[in-house]
């Protein structure tokens, strides 16, 4: 089944949020008690911080049953020195199970790196969880670099991140 990759709108952020926090839970949420997850779902996807990376650039896989997966962008800037400048962050990157290995995650990465050449972006960063051996691997078949380790807290768990980087070429 077909379908399209395009930009998410200010007006779907609370539709998004309800789309990244049951991808998030899909994914991650074995990682965290039941009531961590509930905590860090509570803030992580309302409204504003959706509307947020709406704004920052979002961008999402449409089929005709609904959302197949979505990708957004971060203005932070690379921790660790090197990175060509301008760069951005790729801050999320979620495909549900049923989508995965069907070039949805693709077709993503293709519409967000698109967009960054179109600006004159020279790097992309981004953080993926040491023990996501499938994120690790699809970063890598895109040519991202691992750069260093990182630990990210979240509601008390120390999860360490890989930190990867991508120069954009022409
Ligand atoms: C990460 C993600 C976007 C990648 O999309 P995808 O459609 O699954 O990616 P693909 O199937 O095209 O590529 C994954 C690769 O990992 C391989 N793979 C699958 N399961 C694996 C596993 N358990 N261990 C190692 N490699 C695995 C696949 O064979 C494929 O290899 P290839 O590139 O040599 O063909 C998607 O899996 C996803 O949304 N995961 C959950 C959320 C997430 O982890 N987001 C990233 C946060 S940084």
């Amino acid at each position: 089944m077909t379908f399209t990759v395009r930009k998410a709108e200010l007006h779907e952020g609370h539709a998004l949020g309800q789309f990244a926090e049951a991808c998030f839970r899909e994914s991650f949420g074995y990682l965290f008690p039941e009531e961590a997850l509930d905590l860090l779902c509570s803030k992580a996807f309302t409204t504003p911080v959706m509307e947020g990376l709406i704004r920052n650039g979002t961008w999402i896989a449409e089929g005709p049953e609904g959302w197949r997966g979505y990708v957004a962008l971060s203005p932070d800037p690379c921790p660790v020195e090197g990175l060509a400048r301008p760069h951005l962050e790729l801050s999320r990157l979620y495909v549900p199970a049923p989508w995965m290995g069907q070039g949805v995650s693709d077709a993503l990465m293709t519409a967000f790196l698109a967009d960054a050449r179109a600006k004159g972006v020279r790097g992309v960063w981004l953080e993926a969880f040491e023990g996501n051996p499938r994120a690790l691997r699809f970063y890598r078949r895109w040519g991202f670099k691992d750069l260093a380790g990182s630990v990210k807290i979240r509601e008390g768990l120390h999860l360490p991140h890989r930190i990867l980087a991508s120069e954009l070429n022409g």
